[in-house]
């Protein structure tokens, strides 16, 4: 008999929507399927018109202005959630910039500046979303990040992320162990390349999605819909013993060498 992931009753936060085809709508659209309610975070101004129409079948979602590397937005993203709510049970962030000009080209010429605003915003901003969501949690809950394979190895063009993305999975790992007496999960999707606003501007984009359709042992690429359906997976009570994990959906790229 199939068994179906039901979030009746639950709710979340999205941090990380900017259009269609971000990983965090599909994501919210698997969330959303199961039942769960959610609250948006968006970026600034001219992000709001994008993110409007994204959601736009849902009815009047809760949308909020978010720069995640400010903890004053933060900290009001979850008063504001508090009053409406109350209780959340799950955080989605599926954040991430990095300077263009510190994206290709060769690492070691990565500015000071450049290496501040990567690690900033795209590893640091876990810890204030994942801690200052945890007064809204007092019976538990579920927390979510994206990261990427050029953690561990070398993918050209990425250079500065893949430092980014090193941190965020180490912070993955302490968050899950200081919130584990809570209750409270944490875990990240390392996702294979999918086509998306921020993946564009990574240079070799289009050949890091050929050689994962190639070499994987799927001979495929992922698509949107794989992330989301674990995505649920990793917010419900189906993956309850599960904390600290850095979950690939890649087709199976990472364990192929040659
Ligand atoms: N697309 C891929 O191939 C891929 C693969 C693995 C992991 N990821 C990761 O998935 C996550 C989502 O990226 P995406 O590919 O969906 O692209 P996207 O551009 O749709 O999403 C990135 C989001 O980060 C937000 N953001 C940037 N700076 C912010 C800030 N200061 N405060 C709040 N939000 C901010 C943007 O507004 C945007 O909504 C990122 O962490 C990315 O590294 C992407």
């Amino acid at each position: 008999m199939a068994v179906a992931i039901d979030l009746s009753g639950k709710r979340g936060v999205i941090f990380g929507v900017a259009n269609q085809r971000s990983i965090a709508w599909a994501i919210s659209e698997r969330l959303i399927e199961a039942g769960a309610e959610l609250a948006f975070t968006y970026l600034n101004d001219r992000l709001r018109g994008p993110v409007e129409k994204t959601v736009s079948a849902l009815d009047d979602p809760l949308l909020i202005e978010c720069d995640a590397t400010d903890d004053g937005d933060v900290q009001s993203v979850y008063d504001q959630i508090g009053e409406k709510w109350g209780t959340i049970d799950f955080v989605v962030h599926s954040v991430a910039y990095a300077e263009r000009d510190d994206l290709g080209g060769d690492f070691s010429t990565t500015g000071r500046q450049g290496f501040r605003t990567a690690l900033e915003t795209s590893a640091y901003t876990l810890m204030p979303v994942v801690s200052r969501a945890v007064p809204l949690m007092p019976d538990g809950g579920a927390a979510l990040t994206m990261t990427f394979d050029a953690s561990q190895r070398v993918y050209p063009g990425y250079n500065i992320m893949g430092t980014a993305k090193a941190a965020l999975e180490n912070e993955v790992r302490q968050l899950a162990a200081e919130f584990g007496e809570r209750n409270i999960r944490v875990n990240a999707i390392s996702a294979g390349p999918l086509p998306t606003l921020a993946a564009r501007s990574i240079p070799g984009f289009r050949d890091m999605t050929r050689a994962h359709r190639d070499r994987s042992p799927l001979k495929r690429n992922i698509t949107h819909q794989e992330v989301g359906n674990t995505a649920l997976f990793l917010l419900s009570e189906m993956s309850s013993g599960i904390t600290g994990a850095i979950i690939p959906v890649d087709a199976g790229y990472g364990i192929i060498a040659l």
